[in-house]
Formats: structure tokens, sequence, C-alpha cells
């Protein structure tokens, strides 16, 4: 394998295939919004599709005993959490919201509220809304040098708004955080308390930074275990999302035994394509999501820099996974009412909106956009260049990583 994956891209390879990052886009500007990546893919992964394909393997899905999904998802979880899912509670599904989709529907009925950090991805609160259900916003807040979230009377307040779920998402989109095992625990006695299924999005888990550490929700203990669907796949590090398959671990006993009464083409079928590639990421590609995670660090850093540079202030805290920068923009030179479409407009470089992360909710993310990192060096630079370029003065120097000082 060589480092060439990863230093360059090939921008009109991008444009010309089927993915919607860089084919919806008009051709002069650049994609830093949905969150695939510009590298490919793992050798093992290709190399395992492309076996697929060479048998004219493309038949319905089977396999004897255990499916290899599900089996590589609990090795995973041993050898890299230490956490030892149930046999035999594991599905696999498409994606996940699709997950989520059924996980509302089976443990909570209309009305209820379903509590999730805010800002959060976007399709999640859509799919909440259209559920019929009540988002009850949990609000990342600046806490002094990074996103958080405040505990405290948290049990009281969702108590009085009748919450039934809580839809966790660590590592947190778009924030980047990481939440440490204080956190969780004070999430795990709220739930706890209050009898709370909780959907726990682990798919950004294998893009951890320096020396943070995930924590599965599940592996906090037997209470937690037993009310937490633990939902992932290996989409996101591997950059597989086009493949459509996912898993999720059922803890509670009762969604588990609403599940098991549904019949088997409610959760749709992965393909034969889409399993190989996940069980090819998930056993065969660790020294490429090394390489690919030392890239990502080295480009968290030049968002860090670039954004110590400007002549405005942005806030930013790097994230502590993800390949995803949340910024602040709302005393940058842009249209303060939709800074990604101004920057579309004048930058050519699409950002994901700010507004998209808070919708359906009280909290104003307006100012904000969302930079997708997960690119070449030199095509971020120029996407930072441009975004530079639009929100300062035209006789500002142009930036480039040198030019950094802080
Ligand atoms: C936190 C989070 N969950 C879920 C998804 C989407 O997963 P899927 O494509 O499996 O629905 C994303 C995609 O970016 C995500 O960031």
């Amino acid at each position: 394998m060589s480092g060439g994956q990863f230093d360059t891209i090939n921008r009109e390879r991008l444009r010309g295939g089927h993915g919607v990052k860089w084919g919806a886009l008009q051709s002069d500007v650049l994609a830093s919004w949905v969150a695939d990546m510009d590298f490919g893919t793992p050798p093992a992964v290709r190399n395992a599709i492309s076996e697929v394909v060479e048998r004219h393997d493309l038949g319905y899905p089977f396999w004897r005993g255990e499916d290899p999904v599900i089996e590589a998802f609990e090795a995973r979880m041993n050898s890299l959490h230490g956490w030892n899912p149930s046999p035999g509670r594991t599905r696999i599904y498409t994606d996940l919201i699709q997950v989520l989709q059924v996980m509302i529907e089976h443990s909570t009925a209309p009305g209820d509220g379903i509590a999730i950090h805010v800002p959060t991805y976007p399709p999640f609160l859509a799919t909440i809304e259209r559920s019929g259900r009540r988002i009850i916003p949990l609000p990342m807040v600046d806490v002094g040098g990074s996103w958080g979230f405040d505990p405290e009377g948290l049990t009281g307040r969702l108590r009085q708004e009748n919450c039934r779920m809580l839809v966790l998402v660590n590592p947190q989109n778009p924030t980047g955080r990481v939440f440490t095992a204080g956190e969780l625990a004070s999430l795990a006695r709220t739930s706890e308390e209050l009898d709370l299924v909780v959907l726990s999005d682990e798919i950004h888990a294998d893009l951890t930074f320096d020396d943070q550490r995930h924590i599965p929700f599940a592996s906090l203990g037997k209470d937690a275990e037993s009310r937490t669907i633990t939902a992932t796949s290996a989409t996101k590090a591997f950059n597989i999302a086009g493949m459509r398959c996912a898993v999720a671990h059922v803890g509670p006993q009762s969604v588990w035994d609403a599940l098991d009464s549904e019949p088997l083409d409610y959760f749709g079928q992965p393909s034969i394509l889409s399993r190989v590639a996940t069980v090819a990421a998930w056993t065969q590609s660790e020294p490429w999501l090394a390489q690919l995670k030392a890239t990502l660090s080295a480009n968290r850093q030049i968002i860090r820099l670039w954004t110590h540079d400007l002549p405005y202030e942005v806030k930013h805290y790097a994230p502590e996974a993800t390949y995803l920068a949340w910024l602040d923009l709302s005393s940058a030179g842009v249209d303060q009412g939709d800074p990604a479409a101004d920057l579309e407009l004048r930058a050519r470089v699409r950002l994901s909106q700010g507004a998209e992360f808070s919708q359906h909710t009280a909290i104003d993310t307006t100012a904000f956009v969302r930079i997708n990192f997960a690119t070449s060096k030199s095509n971020l630079l120029d996407i930072l260049g441009r975004i530079r370029g639009a929100t300062t003065r035209p006789a500002a120097r142009a930036w480039s990583e040198k030019s950094c000082v802080f």
C-alpha cells in the first residue's frame, strides 16, 4: 500500500463517479460537505469486492452458520474495547438511519420525548421529528476549551419532558467530541433512573485522535448493556458508505422480542458485496486505518493553525475524533443568514450548513459550518485558502500553511 492514496486525490475521478459528495456540485466547486472521504478504500476491501465480482457471486446472500459481519463486529468490540457483546443479540441492517427508525418504532410511542445532543447529525433530528416523537435537545455548549453538555439537573428535566429514549452519538458529530468515562457515567445514571432505552451510535469510534479512548456505552456495566442498542458500521472509517451494511446489538429484551416478531424482509437485506466489504474492513485493514488517521490528524492541525491565523475570530475546538470540523463563523465576513450558501457562491466550496444540525429545535447554529477534512493536504489548503479569500478583504494575503503564526 502506498502513502500516495492519502497524499493526492484525483478531483476528476471524484467528479466523474456516482458519489454525491463531488457529483452533485458544479465543476469549479470543491467538496467539503457530506461525510465521505476523498481517499478511496482499503486494498483488502477492494480485493474482497473484486473476488465476489469475479465469481459472479451477486445473488441473494447466504452464509452457513453465523453471519461473518456479526462475527467480525463481536471480535472487534472485544479486541479494541474489551466489550463482549451478548451472543445472538446482533442483527445486520442497511444503515444507521434505518436502525434509528426501527428502534424508535419499537421502543417509544408517538408523543414520547427522545433526548439527543444538539447540534447533531441532521437526518437524526429529521427522523425523530417525522416519527411524531418530541426532540429533547441536550445542548452542546462551550465549556471552556471544548464542547460539552451540562449534566446538572438532567434527570429532572428529562423526567418532566417524558423522555423515553436517549440517542447518543459518540464520538459526536459535528463537534468531534469523544465523551469521557465521567460524562458517559452521568448519562448512564440518568438512563437507569428514568428507565430509558439508549441508542448509542458509535459509527465514528475508529476515528479517534491522540490518546482519546472510545468507550462503548454498553460496556459501562450490566444495566447499561441491558438498555443499550449499539449501532455501528465500517462505513465511516473505511470509506464505504455507499455499500449499505450496518449492525445493531440490542440489549433491551423487550426491543429484541418486538424485533423478533417482524418478518425478515422488514429489515432489508444488505448485499453480499456490502458484507464482504465490511468484513475485509474490520478484519484486514488496520494498516490502512493507521495511515488514514495520521493524515487526518495532520489535517486537523492545519485547520487549527488556519483558524489561529485568520484576521477575525473563528470559534473552533479541534475534534477529538472524526474528520469533521465545526466552525463558528459569526465574526467572519459572510452572510450570517446562511454562511455555507454564501461560501459556495463566493469561495466555490461546498460545506455543510450549520443550521441543519439543530433543525426542529430552538437551538440556533445558523452561524456555523462543518468542514470535512478527509482529503489531501493540498486540496484542504485550497479549500481553506478559498474560504479565507472570500471572508477577508480582497487585499488580504493568500493563506498557506507556512504563513501561520500563533
Ligand atoms: C453520527 C452519524 N451517524 C450515522 C451516519 C450515517 O450512517 P448511515 O449512512 O449508515 O445511515 C452518519 C453519517 O455521516 C453519522 O455521522
